[in-house]
């Protein structure tokens, strides 16, 4: 295998659309976060590259939704992200976005040297238009039928399903996101990149020289390739991204799967001035970590524009992995269908390791996998407490209790202790055979077998049973189990980074280097340690059905099609102040006969005393409201319901679970006070 001078690792750009689920962190964060400690920890030199992506209609279709500027968007998502990423201890050497004005410059620089290379063609097609909102509709705004696997909500530019990239043209059935109506067809000019013509070196670089990658990813890139490439717009009408660095191109932005990938070189020149020898020597390893929706645009369009920039490398390798699904069901930002980081991290306070160790053990690294939450609780109680925990525990408490914290000495090893502690080399070699070959679940579990081998050799040894007879035997064991407990600190590291920082506060030692591992001791006789405290606790059932009845509930709010609507069309000051909405009193409430909703109220306003019926019924009992304050509507039209006319309305909030919950002031204060 050729042997490379350094490493430029970088991670799928996340769209700042919304905050990072575990989805994102299994799928591409933990792996490369694994992948890259591990090279620190071998002093290799390695840039690790991230950022937001901010462009792109996954952008302005969320602006839209909540009435934002995309600026707002991105600027509130990035910065959460970010966030996310630092707790959970992803550890890029810089997250950058695609809005800093390096990225434009490079983005802009790109599009220019291939342009002056006549490496576009120019063409004007007929493009979807929605002409109510006077727009052209390319990618995420347009949706129909996928041409190759009929999934009916493909988008226009990829179908999610299959993984096929689309134009969206091809699509079946079209429809506009924006309005939900049949888009017409209207001309356009836009700047193609002829994939065709890279058909030959792609077909070579790929299908005939990278044979090892991972068969998901090679079966993607063939059968794509197999179906013949076609030219590829790389410019949008948009007035969202980086503008066309060309004369005769207003309202012509980049096509944000042309500047996002680009995004990982800017911020390779954010972080160091030396970023060329990264992106441009052949000595440099690059490795993409990408979620399998993010296939073709790494292995055969991003290529494809470097080779046509002309002075870049390409990949050695991209291990995309496949989706993790949520207890059965895919993951989904718009049904709130995950476990969300920052969630989580309010929920399980400084657990992170827990959910990277679940979320490696458990990585969709050559199938969809599912996430369960008695899963995570049975590898929490049943791996990280009563194998890891319980060793390492064990170990501290006994050198405490029986040596007074100090290392003792090794005295006459048998052939137990010998092959014990040549599990550290063996182990430590399999870890770095799996790493480097983007088998991180096995990896991890290479890792855990050192922890085992400890578990197990202190409970066939039991020192605390020969303390008294064997004081010397005692001192043997223990130096060995410390000896496995400082081991451990170094292999686990990539995997569990807050868990080896406290692994090595309880020995009292500094980081070690991995290559050291197996070749010499690493404590010494007569080093102090620290007292013990406990590594891992246990998840009880009740956290459990606390986190599996938050997923039933969205359930079942989704199922009820509750979805956060948009935010509705915008009225004038002089609309609102049409509403006269004051503070009443519930004077008297009962059952509407025959009805399971409603309940008739006598409400007094302030004004007058009067008669609102409201469906509440399933939600409070009539005696129980009685002499509550509430907030009504006194001059909405009067309404007949089921023969009594109601007067008006009380203004309800419905929460998450449907639930309905009285507005009114955070004080109960005087009736008929006005609402504006
Ligand atoms: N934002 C894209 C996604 O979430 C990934 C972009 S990766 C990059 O699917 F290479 F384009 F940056
Ligand atoms: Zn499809």
């Amino acid at each position: 295998m050729k042997k490379f001078k350094r490493f430029l690792v970088t991670s799928a750009l996340p769209y700042a659309n919304g905050p990072v689920h575990i989805g994102h962190l299994a799928g591409v964060y933990i792996p490369s976060d694994i992948y890259v400690r591990y090279l620190r920890l071998r002093n290799k030199d390695v840039v690790w590259v991230c950022g937001s992506d901010e462009h792109g209609v996954p952008i302005t279709l969320k602006a839209k939704k909540e009435n934002k500027h995309p600026q707002e968007i991105v600027d509130q998502y990035h910065n959460i992200i970010k966030k996310s990423f630092e707790d959970f201890g992803i550890s890029f050497d810089i997250y950058s976005r695609t809005s800093s004005k390096t990225h434009y410059e490079t983005a802009s620089e790109i599009f220019k040297t291939i342009y002056d290379k006549n490496g576009f063609i120019e063409k004007t097609t007929e493009q979807y238009y929605d002409s109510e909102a006077k727009q052209f509709l390319a990618d995420r705004y347009i949706t129909g039928t996928c041409p190759h696997c009929s999934y009916e909500n493909a988008y226009g530019d990829q179908c999610e399903k299959c993984g096929t990239s689309l134009n969206a043209t091809e699509l079946i059935n079209p429809k506009s996101a924006i309005s939900g109506a049949k888009p017409e067809l209207k001309e356009t000019k836009h700047w193609f990149l002829p994939l065709d013509t890279y058909e030959p070196f792609l077909k070579k670089w790929i299908l005939e020289d990278h044979k090892e990658w991972k068969p998901n990813v090679y079966g993607q890139c063939k059968s794509w390739i197999d179906q013949g490439l076609q030219p590829r717009a790389v410019s949008r009408d948009l007035d969202w991204g980086v503008p066309l660095p060309i004369e005769n191109a207003e309202g012509k932005v980049l096509y944000v799967w042309f500047d996002a990938p680009i995004g990982y070189i800017s911020a390779t020149k954010e972080l160091t001035n030396d970023w060329e020898k990264y992106w441009k020597d052949k000595e440099t390893k690059m490795v993409h970590f990408i979620g399998k929706d993010n296939i073709v645009f790494h292995c055969i369009i991003f290529p494809a524009m470097l080779k046509a920039e002309g002075s870049y490398i390409l990949p050695e390798n991209v291990p995309a992995n496949e989706f993790l699904n949520l207890e059965g069901d895919k993951i989904s930002t718009s049904r709130n269908w995950a476990v969300w980081l920052h969630e989580y991290l309010n929920e399980f306070k400084e657990k992170q390791d827990v959910l990277r160790y679940v979320l490696t053990a458990n990585a969709p690294e050559t199938k969809d996998n599912d996430f369960t939450w008695k899963d995570f609780q049975a590898r929490n109680n049943n791996e990280l407490v009563a194998v890891l925990g319980n060793f390492i525990n064990r170990t501290v408490v006994l050198t405490n209790k029986y040596f007074e914290g100090i290392v003792p000495e090794r005295n006459n090893i048998d052939e137990n202790d010998k092959e014990v502690l040549n599990q550290i080399s063996l182990l430590k070699e399999k870890v770095e055979f799996s790493i480097e070959n983007y088998r991180f679940r096995e990896a991890l579990k290479e890792a855990m077998n050192l922890a085992r081998i400890g578990n197990k050799y202190l409970a066939e040894t039991e020192p605390w049973k020969i303390f008294k007879t064997d004081i010397e035997r005692v001192k043997t064991i223990l130096n060995i189990s410390l000896e496995i407990t400082a081991a451990l600190s170094v292999i686990l590291e990539p995997f569990l980074p807050f868990t080896s920082v406290k692994i090595r506060n309880l020995l009292n030692i500094k980081k070690i280097d991995w290559d050291i591992l197996g070749t010499k001791d690493l404590l010494f006789k007569d080093h102090k340690i620290n007292t013990a405290s406990l590594l891992f606790e246990k998840i009880e059932d009740e956290d459990i059905e606390f986190q599996i009845n938050k997923l039933l509930n969205t359930k079942k709010y989704n199922l009820e099609d509750k979805k956060h609507e948009a935010v509705k069309e915008s009225i004038s000051f002089e609309d609102f102040q049409k509403l006269d909405i004051r503070t009443a009193k519930i004077l008297e409430a009962e059952k509407v006969a025959k009805t399971k909703k409603l309940l008739k109220l006598l409400l007094d306003t302030g004004v007058d005393k009067r008669t609102v019926v409201s469906g509440i019924a399933e939600f409070f009992n009539p005696e129980e409201i009685i002499g509550k304050q509430v907030s009504v509507l006194l001059n909405l039209e009067p309404r007949k319901i089921k023969g009594i006319e109601s007067q008006g309305m009380i203004l309800m909030a419905e929460d998450n679970e449907g639930k309905l919950h009285f507005v009114k002031p955070s004080e109960d204060i005087n009736v008929g006070a006005f609402i504006k």
